[in-house]
């Protein structure tokens, strides 16, 4: 493991209580219908598996894989496909989960795929934005943090695949 200093921006207790109210929102929205979750490999997989438990109504969830980053601390600006996803779409509402929006350039790659399956609906829920870092025009329905530009670990997101399972979200120096 790499060593590096962290420090925390958002702990594991305001992540927990924002995941709370982004899944009542989710349940006050889709009240009836297929509910099918998206998670964006490999970074969503913590707050996709934190959201479908506090979610109350029922929901479905598969995964896609993408990545741009690589290795490094910089978006490549081309997006891998890594995993497609398998469960069929058709006609349900679909929500694409990110754990973090940086350019954009994934999530609008993701949802034009996404929309080749004839979905009901698609919107977005990330647990993370840094606005001032976009390059495309990102609509997000359901968004945990908005944050600055700085690089950030934790709760699924990682430095060259270390730090991912740390309960915090932390400002890597
Ligand atoms: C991160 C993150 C998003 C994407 C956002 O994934 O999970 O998918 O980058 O960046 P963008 O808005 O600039 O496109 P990453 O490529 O690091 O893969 P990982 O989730 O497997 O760590």
């Amino acid at each position: 493991m790499s060593e590096h200093s962290l420090r925390v921006l958002l702990s594991e207790n305001q992540i927990r209580a924002r995941v709370r109210e982004i899944a009542a929102r989710i349940d006050a929205d889709y009240p009836d219908g297929v509910l099918c979750l998206i998670g964006v490999l490999k970074g969503s997989c913590i707050f996709l598996s934190d959201l479908v438990r506090a979610i109350r109504r029922p929901v479905r969830f598969d995964f896609i894989g993408a990545s741009s980053y690589g290795a490094g601390k910089a978006s490549s600006g081309s997006v891998q496909i890594t995993k497609n996803v398998e469960m069929p779409l058709e006609g349900c509402d679909v929500l694409l989960v990110e754990d973090i929006v940086d350019t954009g350039i994934t999530l609008t790659h993701l949802l034009r795929r996404i929309e080749r399956h004839r979905p009901k609906s698609v919107r977005v829920a990330a647990l993370l934005d840094k606005p001032e870092r976009h390059q495309r025009p990102v609509d997000i329905a359901y968004l945990g943090f908005s944050i600055p530009d700085r690089f950030v670990v934790g709760y699924g997101l990682d430095y060259a695949e270390d730090y991912r399972g740390l309960r915090d979200i932390c400002l890597l120096d």
